[in-house]
């Protein structure tokens, strides 16, 4: 875990914060940190220890060159509420000793919304970056995480047209919403090299281009037995034919554990492993023949990458990866999955990246929250 830094004890003013929790905040806070610096302007991270294995935060902070936070709220898990609640007391008493000219929230998970109702209460100018996705799913604890997220930014910077839409539909004004494109594509342009560098595949006795990637980590998907038996025999269908390598996420694990579905990753086809540093698991996502996945980001990085994608939900809040890119949301029937992976083998597909995807985000970032500043 990043150094603990008692909140208080150095007293930051007039900085922008960016808040980080979990796994997929830190590929996009990083190059938002990175072009503050490049613009001189002060900015540092906020880490609420929403996650905290080693595996789940630390590697990244090293792979992407990201700062020690100035502060680790080391809230952990827990219910919502408990989680929620928790980065919300931590966050308003580092705020109010610290009190920054603006913060930053990344993505849909509870650290952000928690991070949205703290500065809202607080008058702190806020800016969210991912604004205006939406699966229109409520089952979905993100989906109320970015309803909300969204409802109490002053700044919604979106991924891509569907989100400005969203917003507008929900009553949002067009001034307070600016279009910069998918920051964490800035960061795989970034890392791509080196990720290959890595060979990752080859450490695995796997040639690129000859297996599957699977990750699974969506409450909906693992903490119900008979969804994730049912995904796990498609799984195993897909494996008889490609070889999958499937990085499992802690909450993941627990479930497979706790309702005897083990013999699954003893399948020989199926390679499980412990979750992936950035790099490794970009090293392996970018030679591979299939992506399964319920991740949103992972739909938004194979769309770059040009891999077929198969989102194993019921919907996507990130339909620019449909119309424009390789992925197909397809549901977690195993008979379907099965049927939809052996199409995605055998049909070509056409690699088109939305616009703005393009590497120079966080810039957009930066220009936008300054402009919105002064
Ligand atoms: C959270 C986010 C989700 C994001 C995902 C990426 C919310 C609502 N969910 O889900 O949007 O896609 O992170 O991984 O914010 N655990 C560990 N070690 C850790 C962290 C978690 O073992 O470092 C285990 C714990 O048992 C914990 C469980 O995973 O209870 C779930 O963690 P939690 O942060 O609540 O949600 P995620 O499923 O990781």
């Amino acid at each position: 875990m990043p150094t603990q830094i008692k909140a208080g004890c150095i007293r930051f003013v007039s900085m922008i914060f960016t808040v980080v929790g979990a796994r997929p905040n830190y590929m996009k806070a990083a190059p938002i940190h990175r072009a503050f610096e490049r613009a001189g302007i002060p900015h540092a991270l906020i880490h609420t220890g929403q996650h905290y294995d080693r595996s789940m935060s630390d590697s990244f902070f090293e792979q992407l060159g990201m700062p020690t936070p100035v502060v680790n709220l080391g809230v952990g898990s827990g219910s919502h509420a408990e989680q929620t609640g928790a980065v919300m007391v931590g966050l308003e008493r580092y705020l109010s000793a610290n009190r920054p000219r603006a913060l930053l929230l990344v993505g849909d998970i509870n650290s952000t919304l928690a991070g949205a109702i703290v500065a809202a209460k607080a008058g702190i100018f806020c800016g969210h970056v991912e604004a205006g996705l939406r699966s229109r799913d409520r089952s979905m604890p993100e989906e109320i995480n970015r309803i909300v997220t969204d409802a109490l930014s002053n700044l919604l910077l979106t991924p891509s047209a569907d989100g400005d839409a969203n917003l507008l539909a929900e009553g949002r004004r067009q001034a307070d919403i600016v279009r910069v494109g998918n920051v964490m594509i800035d960061t795989l342009f970034e890392h791509l090299p080196a990720a290959r560098e890595l060979a990752l595949p080859a450490q695995l006795g796997l040639a690129p281009g000859a297996y599957a990637v699977l990750t699974l980590h969506r409450p909906s998907n693992v903490d119900d037995t008979d969804t994730l038996s049912g995904l796990l025999r498609a799984v195993t269908e897909i494996a008889n034919k490609l070889p999958v390598v499937f990085p499992v996420h802690p909450r993941t694990r627990k479930q497979i554990a706790s309702a005897g579905l083990n013999g699954a990753l003893e399948h020989p086809g199926i390679c499980a492993i412990e979750p992936l540093g950035y790099l490794d698991f970009l090293s392996l996502t970018s030679s591979a023949r299939l992506i399964l996945t319920d991740s949103g980001g992972l739909q938004e990085e194979s769309t770059v990458l040009g891999i077929p994608c198969l989102t194993l939900r019921e919907n996507t809040e990130r339909p620019v990866t449909i119309t424009h890119g390789t992925n197909r949301v397809v549901g977690t029937d195993s008979g379907t999955i099965a049927k939809a992976a052996h199409e995605a083998l055998t049909a070509p597909q056409e690699k088109r990246v939305p616009e703005l995807w393009d590497g120079r985000t966080a810039d957009r970032i930066v220009a936008a929250v300054m402009q919105r500043l002064t």
